[in-house]
């Protein structure tokens, strides 16, 4: 295999509870993590030597800071591979959105480098290689919807929620970011969101499996909304006009800085939209799309 074009999609976390902050710094948590079908563009390919990382977009770098650099760094290592490999990456989900662009790029790349060299490492190899990536990599070597505990590095796949069937998902990027890191250590501020009520998954699980997405909606949750919320108060703003205007579920996905809102069907979620755009116009970055 020379050549190995991949779809690199992007998530949303319907549910983020923060359980505990752990010894080793990292945060125990359950997080219900739903695939979004909206995708940025892997290519890769063998090069003689070095790695030869492109992207369409100037602002990010492509040097061994990048994500995808540093997933092809560590897979020619622990393959003992000596050859180089060159990676065009074609970004289009936003950065520091909390739709887990770079984790999922770094998921990609492992698996697009293992089908370039023919399959060099087995399943649990690529899965101890994205843990060591970032705690939500484990999750994009897979394509469900998943139940993820630990630090978000264990991942359980899990059916298509019935809930969300024929539902629809308009993203709206403010175009500022935010760090992930600050959003965690923020959390101290907040006892009641760093220590959360453990179970929540569970009950949102059920809700899911059932056909009502507003009653599904209602117990959709984010701890890391505690600190981002009231520092970026345009995302309540959002929020509030969102469910004001007939969303069944509206969130902060991950550690922001993306809303998300869900709807019945096209029309719903095209119409928020234009709702949406005619009370804070177009600046900010959106996207609609079926689940
Ligand atoms: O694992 P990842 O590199 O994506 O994490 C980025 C940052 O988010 C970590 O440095 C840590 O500060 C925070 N984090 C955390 N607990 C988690 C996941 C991430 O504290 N479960």
């Amino acid at each position: 295999m020379n050549t190995v074009v991949r779809q690199s999609p992007c998530k949303v976390n319907l549910l983020l509870n923060i359980l505990r902050k752990r010894e080793d710094g990292y945060h125990e948590l359950e997080t219900i993590m739903q695939p979004v079908p909206f995708s940025d563009r892997l290519t890769v390919g063998r090069a003689s030597s070095g790695i030869q990382l492109t992207c369409n977009l100037a602002t990010l770098p492509v040097d061994g800071t990048n994500l995808v650099h540093k997933a092809a760094v560590a897979f020619l290592q622990v393959a003992g591979i000596t050859e180089g490999v060159q990676i065009h990456l074609e970004k289009n989900i936003p950065l520091a959105a909390g739709l887990g662009g770079g984790s999922g790029n770094a998921a990609h790349t492992l698996c697009a480098l293992n089908e370039v060299f023919d399959l060099p490492l087995n399943t649990a190899k690529l899965q101890a290689l994205a843990a060591s990536l970032g705690s939500d990599v484990p999750f994009f070597l897979q394509s469900q919807p998943a139940l993820a505990t630990g630090r978000g590095e264990q991942v359980q796949q899990l059916a298509p929620f019935p809930a969300l069937q024929g539902a629809y998902m308009l993203l709206i990027h403010p175009g500022f970011g935010i760090s992930t890191a600050w959003a965690y250590q923020s959390l101290a501020r907040y006892p009641e969101a760093l220590n959360g009520r453990p179970g929540r998954a569970e009950e949102l699980l059920q809700l899911l499996r059932g056909n009502d997405l507003a009653a599904a909606g209602r117990a959709f949750y984010n701890s890391l909304e505690a600190p981002a919320l009231p520092k970026h108060p345009l995302l309540a703003l959002y929020q509030e006009f969102l469910r004001l205007n007939g969303a069944s579920a509206v969130l902060m996905s991950g550690s922001g800085s993306t809303t998300f809102a869900l709807t019945n069907g096209r029309a719903a979620a095209d119409r928020l939209l234009e709702r949406f755009q005619s009370k804070f116009g177009t600046s900010a970055w959106t996207a609609v799309t079926a689940l």
